[in-house]
């Protein structure tokens, strides 16, 4: 075992239950807000599966390819390069060195994995990578690889080495240039290096491993035992800006104002082409659910094309007070978008009465978002082009959440016959970024805070935070509810560290008194989360003084209220919504 699959917070199952199911298994569609509309629009226009053509991937600066040998953090890697403003990508381990290059790869990193070296089926890289045409950073099973595929010795440790360990650097320049002799690193493997191939040094040691560290400058060859991309390894940044900056000297320039350059001009080249050789009009079209990432696409992709682009906004009814507002502020008057805002909330509200089962809520709203969506599409007539808001992580899982929804839509709604042609072509502007940098180029392109940096929402809206019926009378008053609990928890600074912070109507009435009065009322759940992927969650640790504030705030501002709970489940064996 090089590389141990233990985490190093305190999920060790992520998006597990105890049981070992997918923590959403067959409960709901499992999908980000903008991905679940997108693939609504997406099944109305009867799109057949994404088609993903590589020559639509933007020319990307100097690259470093992480080469992806299975463990945890290969993805981190990628987005620690990114953080320093060089582009990197994940790539499967066995890429060619050939097409390295072609990608523009001017620096390799090996990621750790859970397999031995010595396993029969140990995934291997290209060799030709090892010749010192390129720099390569091997971390980890990726040092241990390095180590034995050139002629050095590898064995399984007298103790495995997990956690905490701090290293001594013995060659301080190269990777550890500039840094302190003594550092804290973050270990997790099984096997050590016993012996360096020939016109290998030793860099740096530990206790129990006299090779955590090694190199061969004359043929770019660099590796490490620890792992320089998690934040318990407090100089692992340094060091992988060492290897990126210095020893691959590449010039860091993947901001967000060059992909926006980048990204417009390929957008347009690739509409205006496409209209020339068809003699369309390259109308492109775009689902806007209110979340961050069809925002930023559509902004995106807008600058590219301006008019030709129509955004679609579904006012189902069942948004956040002011939602619908600020969309059309933005998009509509700032941006000068050509926005089709449709206002169906009593269609939504006619098709939900009665209904309390959440899952045939979900199924009705899902439908009936189909239903606008087909009409829509309808009367803006021929289409060349949709444009998602895929990212990256999506992308390089191998089905991708945005199928998946589709998928389980379409199956929903029984679409067969799908024609095999693609009938308009996808334009996925997001597909490279990680979420993080998607904010960043919401920020740039001038959207408003908040709209880049909000918590996410389901796609159905309140319709599955208000347990029971849905009516136009608890819609108010989840509404006004839920408001102040976002207002004082931005209020308070906290809005940013929550993955999700809201309010709940329960189908429960309490007794209360009011002034010389009984009140016989609604009880409002308070819901705050924290998450890195919403797979898994802790709640929230509020201060009791923002909870009362909110308890005190809800009682006496909202009408109908009389009492205010404060959800303490994690997840699982909760979720997060409450249906
Ligand atoms: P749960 O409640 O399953 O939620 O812990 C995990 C994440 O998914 C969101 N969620 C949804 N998003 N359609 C969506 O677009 C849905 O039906 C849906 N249900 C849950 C939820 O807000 C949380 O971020």
């Amino acid at each position: 075992m090089a590389e141990s699959e233990e985490s190093p917070t305190t999920h060790p199952e992520r998006g597990k239950t105890i049981h070992g199911e997918a923590a959403n298994a067959g409960h709901r569609v499992l999908a980000p807000d903008d991905a679940e509309v997108e693939a609504y629009l997406e099944t109305a226009l009867k799109a057949p599966a994404p088609d993903r053509s590589p020559e639509d991937r933007p020319t990307p600066p100097d690259t470093v390819a992480v080469l992806d040998f299975g463990g945890q953090f290969a993805q981190l890697i990628a987005r620690r390069v990114r953080e320093l403003d060089v582009y990197s990508e994940l790539l499967p381990h066995d890429t060619p060195l050939e097409e390295l290059e072609r990608r523009g790869t001017r620096a390799i990193i090996l990621s750790g994995g859970p397999m031995s070296v010595y396993d029969e089926d140990a995934p291997k890289p290209d060799p030709a990578i090892w010749a010192g045409r390129v720099p390569v950073l091997g971390i980890c099973y990726g040092a241990q690889l390095m180590a034995h595929e050139l002629g050095g010795d590898v064995l399984p440790a007298d103790r495995r080495e997990y956690g905490p360990a701090s290293v001594s650097i013995t060659g301080g320049d190269g990777l550890f240039a500039g840094m302190e002799r003594d550092q804290p690193v973050w270990m997790s493997h099984g096997d050590s290096i016993t012996r360096l191939p020939e016109g290998f040094s030793a860099t740096a040691q530990t206790d129990s491993t006299p090779f955590a560290g090694l190199q061969d400058p004359a043929r770019n060859l660099y590796g490490i035992q620890f792992h320089p991309e998690v934040v318990h390894t407090p100089r692992g940044r340094d060091v992988l800006r060492n290897f990126v900056e210095r020893i691959a000297g590449i010039e860091p320039s993947w901001t967000a104002a060059n992909f926006i350059d980048t990204t417009v001009a390929a957008i347009r080249a690739r509409v205006d082409d496409h209209a020339r050789a068809t003699g369309s009009d390259g109308k492109v079209i775009c689902a806007l659910s209110g979340g961050v990432d069809s925002a930023v696409a559509a902004a995106l992709v807008h600058r590219a094309v301006g008019d030709r682009l129509t955004c679609i906004y579904v006012d189902h009814g069942l948004m956040r007070k002011k939602e619908s507002e600020l969309l059309r502020v933005t998009f509509g008057e700032h941006l000068g978008m050509h926005l089709v805002m449709v206002d169906a909330h009593e269609r939504f509200l006619a098709r939900l009465a009665g209904v309390e089962d959440p899952e045939q809520k979900r199924r009705i709203i899902g439908d009936e978002f189909i239903r606008v969506f087909e009409e829509e599409a309808e009367k803006i007539g021929a289409i060349d082009f949709l444009t998602q808001g895929t990212l990256y992580p999506d992308v390089i899982e191998s089905a991708t959440a945005e199928t998946k929804a589709a998928q389980k839509i379409k199956t929903h709604h029984n679409v067969g016959g799908l024609p095999a042609d693609l009938r308009f072509q996808l334009i996925e502007p997001l597909r490279y970024l990680f979420k993080d940098e998607v904010r960043k180029v919401g920020l740039e392109l001038g959207l408003p805070e908040a709209m880049v940096l909000r918590q996410p929402f389901p796609g159905p809206g309140l319709a599955i935070r208000i347990i029971g019926e849905v009516t136009a009378e608890r819609l108010d008053t989840l509404r006004e509810a839920d408001w102040i609990v976002i207002d004082e928890i931005k209020g308070a600074g906290l809005y940013r560290s929550l993955w999700q912070s809201f309010a709940i109507l329960t189908p429960v009435r309490s007794v209360g008194v009011m002034g010389d009065g009984r009140t016989y009322a609604n009880v409002v759940a308070v819901r705050a989360v924290t998450s890195e992927d919403g797979m898994t969650a802790d709640w929230a640790k509020l201060p009791y003084d923002v909870l009362g504030k909110i308890s005190s705030r809800i009682v006496n501002e909202v009408p109908g209220v009389n009492r205010v709970v404060y959800d303490i489940s994690s997840k699982p064996p909760a979720t997060i919504e409450w249906e």
